[in-house]
């Protein structure tokens, strides 16, 4: 085989996954587990729970597997959401097989899990520590002083270099509150959160109209709330829906939620429409999915609105806020989106945020030529998801970093999450850094 050629196609490949391929397309873990019965528990948790989805949308990414005797006492332990927390934990946004764990600088390395992305954790609690003993053993424990180090590796399961990597482990990775932190809905009812987090004025709408009887009794089988905050239903856009009749205003608030558990990562692996709660028929008040690194927004052919936060995660159950209240076409043929400019609400675009890039060629994505409205211009909104500031030095890239260094502006849309590490200051280096894995791997140097 000519070197040349082989060095040819290992650039063009990891060009190929870092800039083009959606990472979905790049690995699936259900399918690794979905052949091993001794990790059956694990993997239907991955998929109940659409961790699988998260996993499948890194691009570089460790899965600590659990057998099932191992899953099982997890298992018993908390709440659906309690049990996705603990197995959030098990994702490290690093690659590591036996040989790097058994070289780790210094004998113990820490590393950036899953659990850290969701925002909803604090100190070291999303971190990892490894540690490789002396005489080989290699241990998982919590990054949160104190901890044991309970988990022991076992052995590889899969290794898809630089891209996926299965371990077996023994036991979970736990720290002390991992099983009390996690908000459920059956310690407070959907009104009650809503109005808490700011999403007053739906509450009482769904609360006033007997949409929440509707919601309530989708729980069971999966239901995510879009819920819009209070500023949302102040804007300029949204029409007096006082006017608008019992029935009309009815489908209005079931648009805002999808008859199925479908939390942020799993929406961003949605490619086309989705059904929303108030659609009666194909293509009728559905929803499109757009996405420029973690950002992610929902498009309803009239306007546009950036999903702000995660509320609740409670498989089944997913609460969502949205920056804006969603117009169904359906129900306001007529209405536009404001202009981008001085006179709409959203804060003005400047030129070098303008939607440039993104607007562009996305014919899936843009019903029609005027019909999307800009997404908010960066830095609008607090971003109420993002990883908290690291207490520790990060690991070092080509790990995706946990700071939330996403620059919008310059990040295509419909990206994969990892690649706001890679907006134009870092892209040459990780696709170098990508390069140099890959002919290592390869036996090239070294
Ligand atoms: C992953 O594999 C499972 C099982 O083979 C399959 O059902 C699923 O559709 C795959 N997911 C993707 C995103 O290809
Ligand atoms: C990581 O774990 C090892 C083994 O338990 C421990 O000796 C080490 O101090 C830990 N590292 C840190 C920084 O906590
Ligand atoms: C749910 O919360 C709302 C608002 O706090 C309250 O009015 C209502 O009584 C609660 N419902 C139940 C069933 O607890
Ligand atoms: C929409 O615009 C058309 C034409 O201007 C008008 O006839 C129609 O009544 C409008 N519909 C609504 C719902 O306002």
């Amino acid at each position: 085989m000519a070197k040349e050629r082989l060095l040819t196609f290992v650039l063009v490949v990891t060009t190929a996954m870092a800039v083009n391929s959606p990472a979905g397309e790049a690995h699936n873990i259900t399918a690794v587990l979905e052949s091993l019965p001794d990790y059956s528990i694990y993997n239907n948790y991955l998929t109940n729970t659409k961790l699988a989805d998260e996993i499948n949308s890194k691009e570089t990414v460790t899965c600590l597997v659990l057998p099932n005797a191992a899953m099982a006492t997890l298992a018993s332990k908390g709440s659906p959401a309690d049990i996705k927390r603990a197995l959030s934990l098990l994702i490290l946004l690093d690659y590591f097989d036996p040989s790097k764990l058994h070289n780790l600088g210094g004998g113990s390395t820490y590393t950036t899990t899953l659990l850290q992305t969701t925002g909803t954790v604090t100190g070291t609690q999303g971190f990892v520590n490894i540690t490789d003993a002396r005489g080989g053993k290699v241990s998982f424990s919590s990054a949160v002083p104190g901890s044991k180090p309970d988990a022991v590796y076992t052995k590889s399961i899969k290794e898809i270099p630089y891209s996926l990597s299965v371990l077996e482990i023994s036991d979970p990775i736990v720290y002390p509150g991992l099983f009390d932190d996690g908000s459920s809905i059956s310690d407070s009812n959907l009104t009650a959160l809503l109005e808490n987090t700011g999403c007053k004025t739906f509450a009482s709408l769904i609360s006033s109209s007997g949409v929440l009887q509707t919601f309530q009794s989708a729980m069971g089988k999966g239901l995510t709330v879009l819920a819009p905050n209070d500023e949302a239903f102040k804007a300029p856009i949204v029409p007096d829906l006082s006017k608008l009749s019992a029935a009309d205003l009815v489908a209005l608030l079931q648009y805002h939620a999808l008859p199925s558990y479908t939390p942020k990562a799993s929406l961003k692996m949605e490619t086309g429409p989705i059904a929303t709660m108030a659609s009666n028929g194909p293509g009728k008040y559905d929803l499109r999915v757009k996405y420029r690194g973690d950002e992610v927004s929902l498009v309803t052919g009239i306007d546009t609105s950036r999903i702000a936060s995660t509320v609740l995660d409670d498989t089944p159950v997913c609460v969502l806020t949205v920056d804006n209240v969603l117009l169904p076409i359906e129900l306001f043929p007529n209405a536009t989106a404001p202009a981008p400019g001085p006179s709409a609400k959203s804060p003005s675009p400047s030129p070098s945020s303008s939607p440039s890039p993104s607007q562009s060629p996305s014919p899936s994505l843009a019903p029609g030529p005027t019909a999307v409205a800009p997404a908010p211009a960066p830095g609008g909104k607090k971003k109420p998801e993002a990883p908290s500031p690291l207490p520790i030095s990060p690991p070092a890239p080509p790990t995706e970093s946990p700071a939330p260094a996403s620059s919008p502006a310059e990040s295509p849309e419909n990206q994969p999450a990892d690649d706001t590490s890679m907006a134009a200051g870092t892209m040459a280096g990780t696709l170098a850094a990508a390069f140099v894995s890959a002919l290592s791997a390869l036996g090239f140097i070294l």
